[in-house]
């Protein structure tokens, strides 16, 4: 979603905050701009659309400005268009500020400024902040003071850049239950909203807290709470990672980071999983990143405490969530825990019951999802446990939770998750094996056998990946259908929704998963031979189940597809087409099974000519409610 940047140094600040923008592309956005300060005047230069326009008009007006601030809005009040891109302005053209969040009372405050004369120029509800600040300031022409007055008035969660023509040596930088981060140089600072932004420049930064204004020269960086009260804080270091945000010859990110899978897998297993005939270690302290702030890395629970959980309570939007269903069938497997898993946002408004012997869990590949972030709040509230599954070790979700398992992916640039699925994933099959061991409900034989098997499946992903040029060549016979439907059961009717939200999000294909025994309960009534059906077919426990069901789609005249096994005649005789997967045990068949679909989904879309990497509409970190 939106991305705020900030420059000041001796460099020239548009080059730099554009840098940092690019960094930001990744999230989702509809507009860009930027505000520089140059020869004592305030300049903005916004546009609509990709941030190549901004990149143009940047070219053609040549700022030589040595501060700035920059901004990739994805909109929320008001089309996207030039007038409501950041940064906006107050009345004098004098303060410009950039917002990421939601002002909820922008319409009472637009209103009591329109009462006293201030005209608005845009739809957003960031205006109002460019004018209250300018209203406040006219009061004792102190900058910070007026910016405290102000950001005390506004309701929501938020996070704001601004700057001053009358104080050109600065950029104030506030953050309200968001992410802010100070970039540390020599005589030169950064902002932005996602470190990732400012790594090329630096990995020294200050994350702001909750309700902290940061007062930034190039020289040094001040924090004050919203009271004005000084707070010191010492730098982290950014983790490295050996993934970089480069194509690296694959045609999109997407591809790239499909292809990165088993390499994922292999980094995160291999952090908590030891050796079979250990028991696993989700406590990992020793890993912790030189100087990082994390001391809750790792699961810290004590055996007491994990023999007294009565209940375990996931929470998670969109792929995180279809990776938490498969979670709680694990976990319900091998643990004999109840688990409930939530679609985050329906914890608003609901009585949740979680108490002293819940373990809540998170899951967010941005641990930025502020639907996630709330749920987990409220968890906290009631006293559970918390436990945070995340891609981003300096993410918000990763500051509010007492354990955290961090994805061991490096960034995932194309907004369609794929490989911090996998990961997600692989971390519930260690967290699932982790609690059996702990609560004995696991013998150290079944413990090992399991550990045995994760460990086979980046070698099975491997040979998948190999046989993409035959997905691809299937996958463009289906890329004309209107509608798709995907079934699957048990364990892979979560891989069914993935596969549908997958082929949804790139090729804007309208597209529904179903659990196969559901089929018959209405949504057979779409099926005809104009509708492809996506079969999840695993030898197992429920495939001649989910066989009859397919059937049933079959004698509807849909065209038929499975995913399945190599060897298995049966699905050859009743598919049309069959994307095969090595053999793999019905447990651990989610984590391959998804990858055919994935792959379906990114051809689709690549022989569409559709936006792969960036889908129209979509942001990779949702950070409104
Ligand atoms: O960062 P999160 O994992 O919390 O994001 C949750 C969803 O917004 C995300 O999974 C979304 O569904 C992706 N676009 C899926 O490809």
């Amino acid at each position: 979603m939106c991305g705020i940047v900030g420059y000041l140094g001796p460099l020239k600040a548009a080059p730099v905050l554009l840098n940092e923008l690019k960094c930001l592309e990744y999230r989702g956005y509809d507009s860009a701009g930027v505000a520089v300060i140059e020869n004592g005047r305030l300049s903005v230069m916004k546009a609509a659309g990709k941030l190549s326009n901004l990149e143009a008009l940047l070219a053609d007006k040549k700022p030589s400005a040595n501060v700035g601030i920059g901004h990739t809005r994805w909109a929320t009040h008001g089309i996207p268009n030039d007038q409501n891109a950041h940064p906006h302005t107050d009345s004098t053209g004098t303060i410009a500020v950039v917002h990421n969040g939601i002002i909820e009372n922008y319409e009472e405050l637009r209103e009591e400024l329109k009462g006293l004369g201030y005209a608005f120029n845009s739809d957003t509800d960031t205006e109002v902040v460019a004018h209250l600040v300018s209203h406040e300031y006219k009061v004792d022409k102190d900058l910070l003071k007026a910016i405290t007055r102000s950001v005390k008035r506004l309701v929501g969660i938020f996070a704001l850049g601004v700057v001053s023509q009358e104080h050109p040596d600065r950029i104030y930088a506030i953050n309200h239950h968001y992410s802010l981060s100070v970039g540390l140089g020599n005589d030169e600072n950064f902002l932005a909203s996602d470190s990732m932004a400012v790594r090329q420049y630096t990995n020294r930064v200050i994350k702001l807290e909750q309700s902290e204004i940061a007062e930034i020269t190039a020289a040094k960086v001040r924090l004050f709470t919203f009271d004005g009260v000084e707070v010191k804080r010492s730098p982290i270091a950014l983790d490295t990672s050996p993934y970089v945000i480069d194509k690296c010859g694959y045609k999109h990110f997407l591809l790239k980071e499909i292809h990165e899978q088993p390499l994922v897998l292999r980094q995160t297993l291999s952090k908590y999983l030891r050796h079979p005939n250990h028991p696993i270690d989700l406590t990992i302290d020793h890993l912790t990143p030189a100087g990082s702030q994390s001391a809750n890395y790792g699961v810290h629970l004590t055996d007491e405490e994990i023999k007294g959980l009565t209940r375990i309570n996931i929470f998670a939007c969109g792929t995180a969530y279809h990776a938490s269903m498969v979670g709680k069938l694990l976990i319900e497997e091998l643990v004999g825990i109840p688990v409930d898993v939530d679609i985050a946002s329906e914890i608003r408004g609901r009585r949740l019951l979680c108490n002293e012997s819940t373990l809540a869990i998170a899951v967010s590949q941005s641990g930025e999802t502020a639907d996630t972030l709330a749920a987990l709040t409220e968890a906290k509230k009631k006293g559970a446990y918390t436990l945070g599954i995340t891609n981003r070790a300096d993410s918000h979700l990763a500051q509010l939770t007492q354990n955290l398992i961090v994805t061991e992916c490096g960034i995932e640039v194309s907004v369609a998750a794929t490989k911090t699925y996998l990961a997600q994933l692989a971390c519930f099959y260690l967290l699932a094996i982790y609690l059996g061991e702990r609560r004995g409900t696991l013998t150290p034989e079944r413990a090992k056998e399991l550990k045995i098997k994760l460990n086979l499946v980046p070698a099975m992903i491997e040979q998948i990946l190999a046989r993409d040029e035959v997905i691809r060549e299937t996958s463009v016979k289906y890329a004309e259908a209107q509608d798709v439907v995907f079934i699957g059961r048990g364990l892979n009717f979560p891989t069914a929704l993935e596969g549908a939200l997958k082929l949804k999000e790139l090729s804007y294909i309208h597209a529904s998963g179903y659990a196969a025994g559901e089929l018959k309960h209405g949504p057979i009534a779409v099926l005809d031979q104009n509708v492809p059906v996506i079969t999840v077919l695993v030898p197992g426990l429920v495939y001649e189940k989910t066989l009859s069901n397919a059937q049933e789609a079959r004698a509807r005249k849909a065209k038929m597809i499975a995913v399945a096994v190599d060897g298995d005649e049966q699905a050859q005789r009743t598919f049309d087409s069959v994307l095969t997967i090595p053999p793999v045990d019905e447990l651990f068949s989610p984590m391959t099974t998804v990858v055919p679909l994935q792959l379906l989904s990114y051809f689709i879309s690549d022989y569409l000519g559709k936006d792969v990497d960036q889908p129209r509409n979509l942001a990779k970190s949702v950070t409104v409610e």
